[in-house]
């Protein structure tokens, strides 16, 4: 099956990423979200992103124009319609996913292939709102989707060979190493990374040091490059309790439930990196 045209649904962090890497392996992407502004700000990621690149000589000036010319703005679903794979990565939200995968599947061409971004929910389940879960399958990029080599391949239920064989050969073109997981609440790198990021906020919410130790401790002892709560905030602390949600509900054992703070913090907008506070501040 011919791959040519992508569409990517949310201009988030990790949309804006993922569009980015299609569109420097010289595909045509379709850039998706719900208002200009929003997809305009994912656009400007993708500029700077790629400056990071011009600036360390690893691309000239024309050579990023032109991957940024690959991609085009949308606010319609409808551009579905000219797509040979959608990759939706919206909020962390199954009634919102099951909403976009209802619209995608009417309006995405036959062959189209529809994959899901999600870090934690059942593609099984977004499947089942569409009349094709043969062609339905997760395509889990890692933060930030430019330097990041993993990639999780989910299967749902139906999803069929060729299917996973030909998102396999597109991530290989990608220069990005597929990894085939089955579909369980938050795949293997959240049901391992998740509760260790949860534990982290545990230690800090029980006092157990501060802030900047817990992360000091992580780095210097444990190599991680950063530190847990810095990654939370780097992730987003809304996507990371709702992982801690699908974990604690999918797998219904308490030693899943997210921590109090974490919650407290989501509840007062404290997001982490992308609303400028989270366990830290970022001007
Ligand atoms: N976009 C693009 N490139 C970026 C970037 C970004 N946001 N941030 C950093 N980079 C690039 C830099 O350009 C630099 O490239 P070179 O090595 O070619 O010079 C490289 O990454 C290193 O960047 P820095 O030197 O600025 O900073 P760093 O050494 O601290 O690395 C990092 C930054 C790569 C993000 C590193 O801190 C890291 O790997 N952190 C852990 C990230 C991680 O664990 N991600 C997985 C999260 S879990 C997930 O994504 C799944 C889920 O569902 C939640
Ligand atoms: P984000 O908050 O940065 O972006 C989400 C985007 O979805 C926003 O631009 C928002 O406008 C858009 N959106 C929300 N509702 C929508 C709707 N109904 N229709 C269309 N667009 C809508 O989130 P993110 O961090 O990019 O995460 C997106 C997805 O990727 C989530 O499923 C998340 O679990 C997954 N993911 C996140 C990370 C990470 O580190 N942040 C890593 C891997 C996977």
């Amino acid at each position: 099956m011919e791959v040519n045209k992508i569409m990517v649904i949310g201009a988030g962090q990790m949309g804006a990423g993922i569009a980015q890497v299609f569109a420097e392996a010289e595909f045509d992407v379709i850039l998706y979200d719900l208002e200009e502004g929003i997809v305009k700000k994912g656009l400007n990621k993708i500029a700077s992103s790629l400056h990071r690149q011009v600036e360390k000589g690893e691309m000239t000036g024309v050579r990023r124009e032109e991957v940024i010319k690959n991609i085009s703005p949308s606010t319609l679903l409808q551009s579905a319609k000219n797509a040979d794979l959608i990759i939706e990565a919206v909020i962390e939200n199954m009634a919102v996913k099951l909403k976009i995968f209802e619209e995608l599947d009417k309006t995405a061409p036959e062959h189209a292939i529809l994959a899901s971004n999600t870090s934690s929910l059942s593609i099984t389940e977004i499947a089942s709102a569409t009349n094709r879960p043969e062609k339905v399958i997760g395509m889990h990029f890692m933060n930030p989707v430019p330097v990041m080599k993993l990639v999780e391949i989910i299967r749902g239920l139906e999803t069929e060979d060729m299917v996973y064989e030909v998102i396999e050969e597109l991530t290989k073109k990608l220069n990005k190493v597929p990894v085939e997981v089955n579909d369980y609440p938050g795949f293997v790198s959240n049901r391992i990374l998740m509760p260790m990021i949860n534990e982290a906020i545990y230690t800090l919410s029980e006092g157990v040091a501060k802030k900047e130790a817990i992360d000091e401790v992580m780095k210097l002892g444990m190599n991680h490059p950063m530190g847990p709560l810095t990654l939370a905030d780097f992730i987003g602390l809304d996507t990371c309790l709702y992982i801690m949600e699908t974990l604690h509900s999918g797998f219904g054992d308490d030693k899943y439930r997210p921590c109090p703070l974490l919650r407290k913090y989501v509840k007062a907008g404290r997001l982490g990196r992308k609303s400028g506070r989270g366990f830290y501040t970022y001007t």
